[in-house]
């Protein structure tokens, strides 16, 4: 563990108890509200040594760690983006601490454009794989050959299986859905979208892969979830803002919430 790494969790255990969670959740766009719901002391990124700042509207930068559903969580409010700094190891600091604190299986949200017509703004998708579009990597640079990381499996598929019952039982539609990571911050042309469309994505962001990489190089089990808050671009009438990311992004969050909970209570 690296010093950084040591600092951070002996700090994050003085002010949340030494008791590890299990569960690691990454907020995404207009989800960080839902850190709040959960029982336990949080620390806000600012007190946090390393951990970069997260600097876009919609996220609640704090670091939440207690019990929902019966489950100990380490819930992150809000996530750092590539766009923000151009590293793409941007998250690898704050995914090393949950790991080093104790979590095994990590959960990540975001907010996407959907390519799918039956996958409509409102409507969650569980991401099944990824097109990594914008070329970028969380590795390069990491000298070690854990950096050569396989990616056939990288969604797990027993959190897919647990997450599609626990939807099911809420009676949620959850459909699965390859997403594609473009680096942002400005959206898609309609062109890019018609190309990502016939190589296979259904939906598309600013997120989210760099953190399903660097969780397998930690050796997390990981799975994603998209609020989908949009059409993607061309592919409706709708004008696509960050503004409107942020407004739609509840419709979904009210259905993520009833997810994660069901899904916690099972186990
Ligand atoms: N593109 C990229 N990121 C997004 C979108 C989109 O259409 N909607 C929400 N986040």
């Amino acid at each position: 563990m690296s010093r950084n790494v040591e600092e951070l969790v002996g700090l994050i255990r003085d002010r949340a108890g030494g008791d590890p969670p299990e569960l690691g959740l990454v907020l995404g766009s207009g989800l960080g509200h839902l850190v709040d719901e959960i029982n336990g002391p949080s620390i806000d990124y600012s007190d946090l040594p390393g951990f970069p700042h997260a600097g876009v509207s919609g996220h609640n930068p704090k670091l939440v760690i207690g019990i929902l559903e019966g489950i100990r969580v380490a819930a992150l409010g809000g996530r750092v983006h590539y766009y923000e700094s151009g590293r793409a190891d941007t998250m690898r600091l704050p995914l090393e601490a949950l790991k080093a604190l104790g979590v095994n299986r990590l959960l990540l949200t975001n907010a996407a454009g959907s390519l799918r017509p039956d996958i409509p703004p409102g409507d969650l998708m569980l991401v099944s794989d990824h097109i990594d579009f914008s070329g970028r990597n969380p590795l390069i640079g990491e000298p070690s050959d854990a950096r050569f990381v396989p990616l056939t499996e990288a969604y797990d598929q027993g959190m897919r299986a647990d997450l599609l019952s626990a939807a099911d039982e809420e009676g949620i539609g959850l459909k699965q859905g390859v997403y594609a990571w473009f680096s942002g911050p400005s959206f898609e042309t309609p062109a890019e979208i018609r190309a990502v469309r016939t190589l296979g994505a259904d939906a598309v962001g600013m997120s989210t892969v760099p953190e399903a990489i660097l969780s397998r190089f930690l050796g997390l089990k990981v799975a994603a979830v998209s609020v989908i808050t949009n059409m993607a671009a061309g592919l409706s009438d709708e004008a696509i803002s960050h503004e409107h990311t942020k407004a739609m992004a509840p419709l979904g969050a009210a259905k993520l919430e009833r997810v994660l909970r069901r899904y916690l209570s099972r186990g």
